[in-house]
């Protein structure tokens, strides 16, 4: 008959198939465990603060599993009958009293440099007039509103360099807005107003997600943000603000708002089949859907500006109703 196999080599080796598993959850994406690369100074001050609670907490978590691991086998019972008591061990002022001091100073040391890095967050971006950009959160998409007027939907553009003052709003339910890489995350309550001010220092597209449960489609409600050069944000957003009666918007909130629950190709997802409903071809009733919503589905355009309606609108009948079969 074969040895039995001995304890602890079976737990090291559960600890070390646990570690292998593990490894490559931790190494994946981003560059594991490390929050994305700051493109703002915000951003860059949230990192500071990641990388020193990282650091305090891993040494304190490694102070006490080496500890622990030392003390299991220094003081393990060696053979000892186990109804007999072990060692007794009386106190240790000195240690009693590092144990206690310690923790306070690194909590000292932590709050101190998180209230120093939090002070500047809004310093940073404060200089200079600001860029006002409104963030309305729906069930399940945002809605940006630029100081012209123009309207996008889930893709954010912001000029480089240049300090943005976002309102945050919401008219349903709590959402929470949050671009890792350009700083901190502010909930979108209905009834109340939020500010976030930031200045992107990077050019490129950064991934945002709603970062609070907020219905069936939480997951979906995705957002990227777009940091241009200044004149290509201008130039885009004077655009964008002549755009009634054009088919981008529409297209962008079909995208963005319809197609989350009815599918890409209006084939029905978790809200019904829309492609082949022959409601598409009467006007009035599906403005009146798209503004107070029916049964599940919600007012998503509750707010929306008559351009913006007559462009879903227009896309939706070019798309599914006068284009037949194409929507299948
Ligand atoms: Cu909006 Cu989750």
């Amino acid at each position: 008959m074969p040895a039995p196999v001995r304890r602890p080599r079976r737990f090291f080796l559960c600890f070390a198939l646990l570690a292998l598993a593990l490894a490559p959850a931790a190494l994946a994406g981003n560059g594991g465990l490390a929050p994305p690369d700051p493109a703002s100074p915000s951003a860059s001050h949230i990192r500071d603060i990641y990388w020193l609670i990282l650091a305090m907490t891993g040494a304190i978590f490694l102070l006490v599993v080496v500890t622990l691991v030392v003390f299991l086998v220094r003081y393990r019972s060696r053979g000892r009958p186990r109804e007999v008591e072990g060692a007794q061990v009386r106190g240790h002022t000195n240690l009693e009293l590092a144990w206690t001091a310690g923790p306070v100073v690194l909590l000292a040391v932590i709050a101190g440099f998180v209230f120093w890095k939090v002070s500047d967050l809004s310093a940073t971006a404060s200089s200079g007039a600001k860029v006002e950009i409104t963030i309305d959160a729906h069930q399940y998409y945002w809605e940006f509103v630029y100081p012209n007027g123009a309207v996008s939907v889930d893709h954010l553009r912001l000029p480089l360099d240049k300090p943005v003052r976002l309102t945050i709003v919401s008219h349903d339910v709590d959402h929470s807005w949050w671009v890792p890489a350009l700083g901190g995350k502010v909930d979108a309550i209905p009834g109340r107003t939020n500010h976030l001010t930031l200045r992107p220092t990077k050019l490129g597209t950064f991934r945002g997600q709603c970062a609070e449960f907020c219905g069936l489609q939480h997951a979906a409600m995705l957002s990227q943000v777009e940091v241009m050069p200044v004149s290509d944000y201008q130039a885009w957003v004077q655009h964008r603000g002549s755009l009634a009666g054009n088919i981008e918007l529409g297209k962008e909130t079909f995208v963005g708002v319809c197609a989350k629950c009815h599918g890409l190709a209006g084939q029905g997802d978790i809200g019904p089949n829309i492609a082949s409903n022959p409601l598409l071809g009467e006007r009035a009733g599906i403005s009146t859907i798209i503004r107070e919503g029916t049964g599940t589905m919600p007012a998503v355009g509750q707010d929306w500006n008559k351009a913006q309606l007559d462009d879903t609108i227009a896309y939706l009948q070019q798309h599914f109703h006068q284009g037949g079969s194409s929507g299948g």
